[in-house]
């Protein structure tokens, strides 16, 4: 493969939200706040901070609040202008830097993260991509690099896909994709070489507990392995199945991650996600913690 930067990442974002019905009724779920930030918002920034400046987004019906969150503001930033509110202005600036370009593309039905991953081919071609699930939201470590710009680092030696794995408690790996891995370089005991990869298997069929987080870096072989694939777990399109099919061309690598992962596409993580990124909030934060102190619990 040629040698690529990688600088395009893909979105999926067409999804319905239903576990947070009704908040999503009439806003994506991918903007929802934690703290002050949307969900969505978070992964961008991520992405940036691996050095990716192409964001495409994979969207659907009810989502225009995206595009117009990464778009100029122009009224608000006049306003604030006016007001010479300049922190505030620059604070709405800062969601879309000058370097970030912006793409937009349909997924005209709900047929799953593969179909969602195809929809952007025409956009990718022939580079290798990251893929980034906006409801897995990801900390890395207190001051070290974030989620995707460690897999990054992975990637610029091995130019092969990484996926993001964690540990998962036997009883959850029905809502993962589970992979089967080997050690892959001694002196890297967080690089793993996978052998087998299962979308949300029973835990009595799961090939382990290495679950797979929302962060891929594929290669642009997995469109033509994703189109070859037949709708899979829950009547669609998988991703994983997908990747399943590549590891017979390609190697996959697995990559047990830095850092924290909020499942914020359920109401505990993203509860969770809330009060943890709200005690490290540089505004709230002290006076949160000074607040959860004096709540009796129980
Ligand atoms: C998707 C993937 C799954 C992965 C998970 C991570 O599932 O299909 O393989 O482990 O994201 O969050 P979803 O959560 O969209 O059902």
């Amino acid at each position: 493969m040629q040698k690529f930067t990688l600088n395009k990442a893909v979105f999926p974002v067409a999804g319905l939200g239903t576990r947070f019905l009704p908040a999503t009724k009439a806003q994506p779920k991918e903007m929802l706040p934690v703290v002050d930030k949307p969900l969505i918002q978070y992964a961008v920034e991520e992405a940036y901070s691996a050095g990716i400046r192409h964001m495409i987004f994979v969207t659907g019906r009810n989502k225009r609040a995206i595009e117009d969150h990464f778009d100029t503001a122009y009224e608000l930033e006049n306003e604030l202008e006016m007001a010479q509110k300049e922190d505030l202005l620059a604070l709405v600036r800062s969601v879309q830097p000058d370097d970030m370009n912006f793409t937009y593309v349909r997924q005209p039905r709900s047929l799953g993260l593969g179909h969602a991953v195809l929809c952007a081919e025409h956009l990718v071609r022939h580079e290798p991509f990251a893929v980034l699930l906006a409801d897995d939201l990801m900390v890395g470590p207190a001051g070290g690099l974030s989620v995707l710009a460690q897999m990054v680092a992975q990637f610029d030696q091995l130019r092969q896909s990484i996926l993001a794995v964690q540990e998962v408690p036997l009883e959850q790996t029905r809502r993962y994709g589970i992979v089967a891995a080997d050690p892959a370089q001694a002196a890297n005991p967080r690089l793993m070489k996978v052998q087998k990869i299962v979308e949300k298997p029973a835990p009595e069929m799961a090939p382990s507990r290495m679950g797979v987080a929302g962060r891929y870096i594929l290669t642009p072989a997995i469109f033509k392995h994703i189109r070859s694939q037949r709708l899979g777990a829950g009547g669609e399109l998988q991703l994983t199945d997908g990747i399943s099919s590549l590891l017979v061309e390609e190697s996959v690598y697995a990559f047990q991650y830095q850092g924290k992962r909020y499942d914020c596409g359920s109401k505990e993580g993203f509860l969770e996600a809330t009060v943890e990124l709200a005690l490290q909030h540089p505004g709230v934060g002290e006076h949160f913690r000074k607040y959860l102190r004096g709540l009796t619990l129980d």
